[in-house]
């Protein structure tokens, strides 16, 4: 569906973004050409400062890759117990097993997938390399299809840089963001980058919630003038709806449908950050959960059945800019990732990332595009990795969570143990009693767990304003990711489970 003509993003991009101008040094003759002129035929390239590939250092660039997560710790280490359970069966299922395990990058290629030395360390368009920005539209058109067709992509350095290019198109100075109450703070301070602010909305931290209290929100925007006096209409909505930092929660599709309705209604941008939404995980069973990895996908029934879609593919009105990184799924020091957005808002957005950033690391984008292509083989291949990465988060999310409901913390009622869709993060409430002054005691508890040895995220850390959000912010975040064994992540959940029995058993004291 192409969005209708009459429809204009116009009023809903910062007029400092409108305004840039690109000013081009060398000379671009495209009109005015006097009678009587001839192109040469072979004009030779003395206007840009391009060194030529022959004076790249670099002749070539090897890339060994593994087959499965973990591969090379199994290699060295033949470790024992769930490792290794965990490693065999992700052997199993290693579909590529013959697969290339270098990835080898010349000077000069002839492969048209590929991104060779000459082009890699050249300067490049500030979009991206084409082949990469070819990876990221074909890679969204299978796993999240936008309602319309005017979308493109444009490649950031990481979901970060994302997140402040999208605020930058969208937010002046006294303009406002809805966001999460809890939530990535760096976002904030990106919000604050523009002179916009911030307006927490309310969350439900619990077991059967999609987030954002839909209520609140619906309440809020309805009466913005007598509840928010003095603040502008919300220009954007700045949304983590997958595996949601810090809570884990996930928004299902009706959820964000509801939540669309509310843009179309009031008129904002919703900015769509999701670095985890392809990590789903199934719910957690008692007792087997501890390792089964026996539910193992297709690439079609992962993303038919298990996939949340983004709100791009509700986007009929093309206000949603998504922000993808490749982070979480290849590597954060890789700093590469993508926003997928109306044309218009990539232009934009563009137009600023020739005075920030200018493209991403050539060595990282040509690392990244041989390894999805002479690795992977392209979009079907990198899903199939993503589907191993995920089987080895599911392992340890089970883990965790065995862990976490067989403590006695757990078992006392002491605590709550939400159960992510996706992601990385599993929230842990605590069940403090009525009237207890939250923020209070959790500092407490902060010392609490590290005098038991265990470094979690208090959920009121990352709040936007720490006051508004106090009585909610009775939960900790907990990933189990970082850790280098099962058995770390086992003897985690027991400190943090026996730090909490520790400090309820000493009526709330350190
Ligand atoms: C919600 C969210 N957005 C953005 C980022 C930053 O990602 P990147 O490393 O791609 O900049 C993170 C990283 O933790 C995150 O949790």
């Amino acid at each position: 569906m192409t969005v209708s003509s009459e429809y204009s993003l116009e009023h809903l991009i910062s007029k400092r973004a409108a305004g840039r101008k690109k000013i081009h040094f060398a000379t671009a003759l495209t009109e005015g050409a006097p009678h009587g002129y001839i192109p040469h035929k072979e004009p030779l390239y003395m206007s840009g400062g391009m060194p030529n590939v022959g004076f790249f250092p670099v002749d070539s660039i090897s890339v060994g890759v593994a087959d499965y997560p973990f591969q090379k710790q199994f290699e060295l280490t033949h470790s024992n117990g769930s490792l290794e359970a965990l490693s065999k069966d992700l052997k199993k299922l290693d579909v590529q097993a013959e697969s290339t395990k270098k990835v080898e990058i010349a000077k000069i290629g002839t492969d048209k997938n590929l991104i060779d030395i000459r082009q890699g360390l050249q300067y490049s368009h500030w979009n991206g390399m084409e082949q990469l920005l070819e990876f990221t539209k074909d890679f969204i058109t299978r796993t999240h299809p936008p309602a319309h067709s005017d979308w493109s992509t444009i490649l950031t350095t990481g979901a970060g840089d994302g997140i402040l290019k999208c605020m930058d198109s969208v937010l002046d100075k006294d303009d406002v963001v809805l966001m999460e109450e809890f939530t990535f703070t760096p976002s904030l301070m990106m919000i604050r980058e523009t002179g916009a602010t911030g307006v927490p909305i309310k969350l439900k931290v619990s077991s059967d919630s999609e987030g954002i209290d839909l209520e609140y929100l619906t309440d809020l925007l309805e009466n913005w003038e007598t509840l928010k006096p003095g603040l502008k209409k919300p220009k954007a909505l700045y949304t983590i709806p997958t595996g949601q930092n810090p809570t884990g929660l996930t928004q299902s599709l009706e959820f964000r449908k509801k939540i669309y309705a509310l843009a179309e209604k009031y008129d904002f941008i919703i900015i769509e950050d999701d670095p985890y939404g392809y990590l789903t995980l199934p719910p957690f069973k008692q007792p087997e959960g501890t390792q089964s990895l026996d539910e193992f996908l297709t690439v079609d029934e992962y993303i038919k059945d298990h996939l949340t879609p983004s709100y791009l593919e509700i986007d009929t009105s093309a206000r949603v800019l998504r922000i993808e990184t490749f982070s979480k799924l290849f590597a954060p020091g890789l700093r590469v990732g993508f926003i997928v957005g109306h044309k218009r808002l990539i232009d934009v957005i563009a137009a600023y990332s020739v005075i920030v950033t200018k493209f991403p690391s050539g060595v990282a984008q040509t690392v990244l595009q041989n390894v999805l292509f002479q690795k992977f083989g392209g979009v079907e291949g990198w899903l199939q990795w993503i589907l191993k990465l995920r089987s080895a988060y599911i392992h340890r999310r089970n883990l965790l969570l065995h862990e976490l409901t067989q403590a006695s913390a757990y078992q006392k009622g002491l605590i709550d143990v939400i159960d992510p869709q996706a992601g990385m993060f599993v929230s842990v409430v605590l069940k403090f009693p009525e009237g207890t002054d939250v923020s209070e005691k959790i500092t407490l508890l902060n010392w609490k767990f590290s005098a038991y040895g265990v470094s979690v995220v208090p959920g009121l850390n990352m709040a936007v304003d720490k006051e508004f959000s106090a009585s909610r912010g009775n939960f900790y975040r907990l990933t189990f990711v970082p850790l280098n064994t099962d058995a770390e992540v086992i003897e985690g959940a027991k400190r943090f489970a026996a730090a909490v029995d520790d400090f309820f058993a000493k009526g709330l004291e350190f």
